[in-house]
Parts: C-alpha cells; structure tokens; sequence
C-alpha cells in the first residue's frame, strides 16, 4: 500500500522494498584519521595538476548547458579508437552506461548472459532491467570462460557482458579468447565489453578490445572510465565507443541529453594529453600491486594474479570478520562479492604506506583469527 510511510505498492515489483549500501561511507571511528582507503579501486593520488587546472579554466562557463556530444573530448577519443564520433556517449561514470545499456537490449524477462563471478554492481542491473540471467561458471582459477561464454548462448540470448579485466578477479582475457568472443557471439547478440581497466590491461602486455571488435559483423559496445588510471573516481565520467550511432542515440535516450558537464569534458581532454601523469599513476601501482602480492606470498596466502590496480586475496578464514578487524585498524578493504569459499577479502593499491599498513594489520588479525 502506497501510504507515504515507505510502504512502496506503487513501485514496479523489482523496485519494492529495495536497500541503499552507501560504500563512501565513513564511520565515527575512521573520522579525522588516517584511513588507507583500498575498498574502491580508487587512485590513491590526486588528479593531475593540469587536470585541475582545465576544470578551473571550465568553471567560468557553468551558467550555460553543456553540449552533451563532447565534440572536443569525442574527437579526441575518435583519433585514439577510431570509432566515428557520433558513435561515442558520455554517462555519470561508466557505471550509469551499464544500467543503460542493459536497459536498451533487455525487457523485462529476455536474457543475458554474463559470467559467474562478476563486478558486483551488476547484480543490481539484472535486477533493475528484470533479466533472465544465464550465469556461466569462471574457470578454476577465477578466470571468464571465453569458449563458455560463447556456447551458453541461447536463442533468446539478447546481450552478453563480458569484463575485460573482470572485478573483483583483476583477470583479463587474453588476446584470442577475446577473438573468439567478438567473431563467434552471433550477430543478433549485443555484445558488451566493459573495460573500466583498460589502462591497466595494456600496462601489463594484454589485449586492446577496442582492435578486435570492430572486426566484428554484429553489434557492440565497450565502456571505460576515467575514475581509475586518471585519477577521477570524483568527476563521474564515463564513456561508451558503440558499433553504430543508433546505440549510441539510444544510450543518449535512456540517459540523458546534457549529461556530462563541460567541466568533466575538460577535465577529460587535460587527463589524456598529460600521458606522463597517467604513467607515472600506472607504474606506482605496478610496485605497489607486486609489493601487496610478495606480501601474500610471505604470509602463505594464494591471491589472483590481477593486472588491475586491486587483488582478491583468500586469507583462509572466513572473510566478514577479517573486513571488519581491518577496518577498526583503519585499512578499508572490500569482500568481493562472490566468491565460493567465504574467504576472499578484495584490496585495491594504495600509497607506499598503505601496502605496509595493510600487510602488517592483514598479518596481526590472521594471527588472532588463527588463535
Ligand atoms: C568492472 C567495473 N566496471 C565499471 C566500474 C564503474 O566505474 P565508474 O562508474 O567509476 O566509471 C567499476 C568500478 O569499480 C568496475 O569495477
């Protein structure tokens, strides 16, 4: 009954009822104090100085509505992908495109198919969306299964989401199961490559997806973001390359016209040109990843070999308590949210000092939890 107090009969059936996790959250104890924040698969370090200076030079212009097709930033991703700009949109964060693509390809009871252990946010877009999901198992070692992935299609199978490198895995396919993918999904699928850690992908030797879809002879979409290797988690931005203007018209539809802000499209520009800045970004978690594996390794625990800029780790134990005990000793990590032994806890790079502290807290509260 829609009586005003919560009670929610007026909503859609996948709507009713429905909670908020707020994952920025900080808690009493974390206020004020230094927290090393590895929860989020942020960058530990702020955006580029000349990032900051294009938003300040942008501000001025805030009165007016921005143009929504981003001609500089779309001309700009056009020369890096080759994808025509009218064939680029923009969402408030890549994670907005996800939920809009979902909604263009799918009604209500259409399948998808995506893999098992999956970015968990896309839980909720299955649910928005009310899709009939095909879930097919990853391989032993956390990994998509590409040749899966290609025969659970069925022939009511709409859209296929594959994630390029996966979270919370950090793996990433290789170059000829990505092949595979893009020649074999049948051409009434739209296939969808999330890429949000593309840059970490190419960083470690891997495949670039945008280069073999485009062979494709049916319809795709690859998002990316900006909140990772640039530094820009708070600016919101990310951006869909799509096979035709009519998906990216319709991403535009089930998004909105204006939807990027000319701050953010500065912002942007500023970000791809200062290449050494995202260098810089890419080669300090490269240590600080290899220092947090090497640290697993001393304490006997297996991990994920990720290519990303977070890891899943199994400590052994059960997960929930180890989060909780890390996070009264002010280092934030994450439960991947899928994982089939209870025992994985998911940490993103930080600083230098938030690897130490991390390691020397995840060691004292193995050590109690063993006791
Ligand atoms: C696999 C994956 N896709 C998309 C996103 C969305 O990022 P954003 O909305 O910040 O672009 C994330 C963020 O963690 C992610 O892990």
């Amino acid at each position: 009954m829609a009586d005003g107090s919560g009670s929610s009969g007026f909503l859609r059936d996948n709507f009713q009822g429905v909670g908020f996790w707020n994952p920025t959250q900080i808690l009493p104890h974390e206020r004020n104090r230094k927290i090393a924040r590895m929860d989020l698969n942020e960058c530990p370090y702020p955006p580029s100085p000349k990032v900051i200076e294009a938003i300040q030079d942008a501000a001025t212009g805030l009165n007016l509505y921005p143009d929504g097709t981003c001609p500089q930033l779309s001309a700009l991703l056009s020369e890096q992908t080759g994808v025509p700009l009218d064939q680029i949109c923009y969402g408030g964060g890549s994670t907005q495109l996800l939920t809009a693509i979902a909604e263009i390809s799918i009604a209500p009871g259409e399948n998808l198919i995506a893999p098992e252990i999956v970015w968990r946010r896309f839980q909720g877009v299955f649910q928005v969306v009310q899709a009939d999901v095909t879930a097919i198992p990853n391989k032993k070692d956390g990994s998509i299964d590409a040749a899966g992935m290609i025969s659970g299609i069925g022939n009511k199978t709409r859209l296929s989401i594959i994630l390029t490198p996966n979270n919370p895995t950090g793996l990433m396919l290789s170059e000829q199961e990505l092949r595979d993918i893009c020649e074999q999904t049948p051409e009434n699928v739209l296939l969808f490559i999330d890429e949000a850690y593309h840059e970490f992908a190419l960083h470690a030797g891997g495949p670039n997806a945008i280069d073999l879809v485009k062979d494709r002879k049916g319809p795709w979409v690859v998002t990316r973001t900006l909140s990772k290797a640039f530094a820009l988690a708070g600016l919101r931005l990310g951006y869909a390359l799509c096979s035709s203007q009519e998906i990216a018209n319709a991403l535009r539809l089930a998004t909105s016209t204006f939807n990027l802000s000319g701050i953010a499209e500065a912002a942007a520009i500023a970000a791809f040109e200062d290449k050494s800045y995202t260098q810089f970004i890419l080669e300090e978690n490269s240590r600080e990843m290899g220092r947090i594996k090497k640290g697993c390794q001393d304490l006997g625990l297996a991990y994920m070999d990720s290519v990303t800029n977070f890891i899943s780790i199994d400590t052994g134990v059960e997960s929930g308590p180890v989060v909780r005990a890390l996070r009264d000793r002010g280092v934030r990590v994450s439960t991947p949210g899928y994982d089939a032994t209870g025992t994985y806890i998911r940490a993103s790079t930080g600083l230098p000092e938030d690897t130490d502290a991390f390691l020397s807290a995840l060691e004292d509260v193995l050590a109690l939890q063993s006791d």
